[in-house]
């Protein structure tokens, strides 16, 4: 099944929080449930949460009991602020709650049960495009990978990150179904754990070969010469090619360059920021120390101990060997092969 889909009126999507334990499925009536599950990270991965705030905006629409098209625009402007703000790093979210809303505002439609329906296939739309153009990525990255490597991936970049298929899990899943085999290290990344919780278990069900790392053993690898090639996803790429993604990330892209292995970011367009010049300026989510103490309500010292808890980082572009996109592998420099990747054409 896909992460997140409309059902019934309803935003259903699978409860990340019970990976690897439990299949669970959450039907969410409302947007400002469809946030709160982004914020508490029911959902989570930039595609997902994108495609989530959609079907959200969707729901906004059903919720409002507007009888013009004005006032209607009006209850979306509310919604749209409240799941934009549910998360701020992934571009994606933001990205999707404006295509949401240049749809309603479009001017095409006299009565507010257009907009109503317009808005739930527009979600429709972005949740299929997603997928399609995830396959793409696969399709563009398989090449990277040759039989009998060894690949470092970060984090969860699957189908759990996106509607289906993933990003950077993608490029490993195309290369894999392509018939090449070869061996993949997942960083456990924490403190969430979303490598060795949802990378690990998509990848049992693929039945991929991996083994799940400390996040503190990449270098080890890496120097011991294993590892031929680091895959990542991407939260928000800025127009100079710097990279946010899962904390952790750029430590690895600083020793994979030590160690001269290549190191991509796997990212649909939609996840490139063109207003921002560097990565200096995206914000970066910092969550409650609790993730850090407490994980998964497991203590690992008193809760009363102190500790930081940022979120994402930010690869300088100068790490990246390139950024596969669905319009092929964007190469330095970025200013200008993103730019074209972003106006559609094949870089
Ligand atoms: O905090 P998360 O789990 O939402 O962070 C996810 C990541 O950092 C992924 O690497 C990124 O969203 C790309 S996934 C397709």
């Amino acid at each position: 099944m896909r992460t997140v889909e409309w059902h019934q009126n309803q935003v259903r999507m699978i409860d990340q929080k019970r990976i690897p334990w439990e299949l669970a499925l959450v039907d969410l009536p409302d947007f400002q449930a469809v946030a709160h599950a982004i914020t508490d990270m029911t959902v989570r991965g930039a595609p997902a949460i994108g495609a989530s705030a959609a079907f959200g905006m969707a729901l906004a629409a059903r919720q409002s009991n507007a009888e013009t098209v004005a006032a209607l625009l009006t209850d979306l402007q509310t919604a749209a602020q409240v799941l934009k703000d549910a998360r701020p790093t992934a571009v994606n979210l933001a990205w999707a709650v404006d295509q949401m809303m240049k749809m309603a505002a479009n001017g095409h439609y006299t009565h507010p049960d257009g907009v109503r329906d317009a808005l739930l296939n527009e979600a429709q739309r972005i949740a299929d495009a997603d997928v399609a153009i995830n396959q793409r990525m696969g399709a563009n990255g398989a090449v990277l990978i040759q039989d009998g490597d060894t690949v470092l991936h970060h984090c969860n970049t699957g189908a759990l990150a996106t509607v289906d298929y993933g990003t950077a899990l993608g490029v490993i899943r195309a290369a894999w179904e392509s018939g090449k085999r070869f061996h993949v290290l997942l960083d456990e990344t924490r403190p969430r754990l979303q490598g060795s919780r949802l990378s690990a278990w998509e990848l049992e069900q693929l039945g991929i070969s991996y083994d799940i790392l400390p996040d503190t053993a990449a270098g080890y690898y890496m120097q011991k010469g294993e590892i031929k090639l680091v895959l990542v996803g991407a939260d928000r790429i800025t127009a100079n090619g710097d990279v946010a993604n899962k904390i952790g990330t750029y430590q690895i892209a600083v020793l994979a360059k030590e160690n001269g292995i290549p190191f991509y970011s796997v990212a649909p367009t939609s996840t490139v920021d063109l207003s921002l010049a560097t990565g200096a300026e995206i914000p970066i989510e910092e969550r409650n120390k609790d993730e850090v103490l407490t994980p998964y309500g497991n203590p690992i010292v008193p809760p009363h101990f102190h500790a930081r808890n940022p979120a994402f980082d930010v690869t300088p572009n100068r790490y990246l060997a390139g950024i596969v996109t669905e319009n092929g592998i964007a190469r330095p420099p970025f200013s200008d092969s993103l730019r074209r990747a972003v106006a559609g054409a094949q870089v």
